[in-house]
């Protein structure tokens, strides 16, 4: 608040404080010097942070990894399929999760996203013949229409796998986004509700997939027991795996457990914020939020709209122009130059397909962070400032 009582921009970019009592349990584990996960016999804190995950999101096993990008690959490689598979994902998601595909040694197929941001499920019906797998990322926290995606791949035999790295909380016909799908894969990197500065974590019902995980993520020798669950039936894959190591330390755990409680609030405010501005979004004529399906629930800590009408890219741009005066940062996917979300920009990939709608929709996506932690004065700001911004274009 500045001292006449007017709000100013605020910082959409700080993270929010780590529980104290994280700081308490670091402080311990300095002192023992035990961050490695499998050094206690029971009860190290990567452990806990597994059942507790595990027990929040109702599924039977969890895996703490070094990331989300490493959760999707473990997942990925657990379904045991050929070099060269074809994976499904949506065109519209970060660059880490086509190299996720890559680095299984399979081929990521792009599918087109529409101007809701969710797959386009005339395009993604046309794909799924010859696929192997599909990995549906529900970018930025949409969740495509889950109900027809289960019902073709369910018909086809082809495994889904869960990329909910920004869906933490966001349920689908009251289910909770990452238990839909064989296996769900979150992200604790910096800027998702959940912050360790890095980490991931993989929940499944299965327990063969579950053991492989396990395995490849690095419990060499019989440190596979040391998760419940998985005592001598999963004997099998003793040596017989890749031992990636991809493990999370004690330091991550200690960061994210303290935080868990506080998901169910972030949600709830992260929801309302979002609401709050999007309400006033839609009352521009220039700006458009996309509806949330109708059996979602939705748990943003950020907020895409659509330029809405006829735009040229000046124009774009000058909108970003007249926000940031205003002290909002509006990225637009597909105008910031070597975008990671610009599936044009995935050089990686060899040949970039062509995909008109994607790229359309990337044109005039814009994108601004609402965390969690904004008050309504603040969420109000920002609303202002971007229909003030898009009437100083277009008014
Ligand atoms: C949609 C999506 N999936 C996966 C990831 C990878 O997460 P991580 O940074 O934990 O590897 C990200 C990263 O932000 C992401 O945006």
């Amino acid at each position: 608040m500045a001292p006449d009582g007017q709000t100013l921009a605020p910082n959409v970019f700080d993270a929010e404080p780590i529980p104290q009592a994280a700081r308490d349990e670091i402080e311990r584990l300095l002192t023992s010097g035990d961050l490695f996960r499998y050094t206690a016999a029971e009860g190290a804190p990567v452990a806990q942070l597994e059942r507790e995950f595990a027990e929040l999101m109702g599924s039977r096993y969890a895996l703490a990894v070094s990331s989300c990008s490493a959760a999707l690959f473990l997942s990925l490689k657990a379904l045991d399929l050929p070099k060269g598979a074809r994976v499904l994902i949506p065109a519209f998601t970060f660059a880490a999760v086509p190299s996720a595909v890559i680095h299984a040694e399979m081929v990521p197929v792009l599918v087109e996203v529409g101007d809701n941001y969710r797959v386009d499920m005339e395009d993604f019906a046309a794909k799924l013949p010859g696929a192997d797998a599909v990995l549906i990322s529900h970018m930025r926290g949409h969740t495509s229409d889950m109900d027809a995606i289960l019902s073709l791949c369910d018909a086809a035999g082809v495994p889904v796998v869960e990329d909910a790295a920004h869906s933490l909380g966001t349920e689908w016909h009251g289910k909770k986004i990452g238990t839909i799908g064989k296996i769900g894969c979150f992200s604790f990197q910096s800027y998702k509700l959940v912050n360790a500065g890095e980490g991931g974590i993989l929940i499944t019902d299965d327990p063969e997939l579950f053991a492989r995980c396990v395995i490849m993520s690095g419990a060499y020798e019989h440190n596979w027991k040391k998760h419940p669950g998985l005592q001598n039936g999963f004997m099998a894959w003793q040596n017989k795996l890749p031992l990636y190591n991809m493990r999370m330390q004690n330091l991550s755990a200690a960061v994210i457990r303290p935080q868990l409680p506080e998901v169910a609030m972030r949600v709830a405010k992260g929801r309302a914020g979002h609401d709050r501005v999007a309400a006033r979004l839609n009352d521009s004529a220039w700006l458009a939020v996309p509806p949330a399906l109708p059996p979602e629930e939705r748990a943003p800590d950020s907020i895409q709209f659509n330029l809405a009408g006829a735009w040229s890219d000046a124009e774009a741009r000058a909108f970003q122009l007249e926000a940031k005066r205003r002290g909002v940062a509006v990225q637009v996917f597909g105008l910031s130059e070597d975008n990671a979300r610009a599936f044009w920009n995935w050089q990686f990939l060899g040949e970039i397909p062509e995909l008109p709608k994607t790229r359309a929709m990337l044109m005039r996506a814009c994108d601004v962070r609402l965390p969690t932690r904004l008050t309504e004065g603040e969420l109000d700001f920002i609303a202002g400032a971007l229909c003030d911004a898009a009437f100083a274009v277009k008014g």
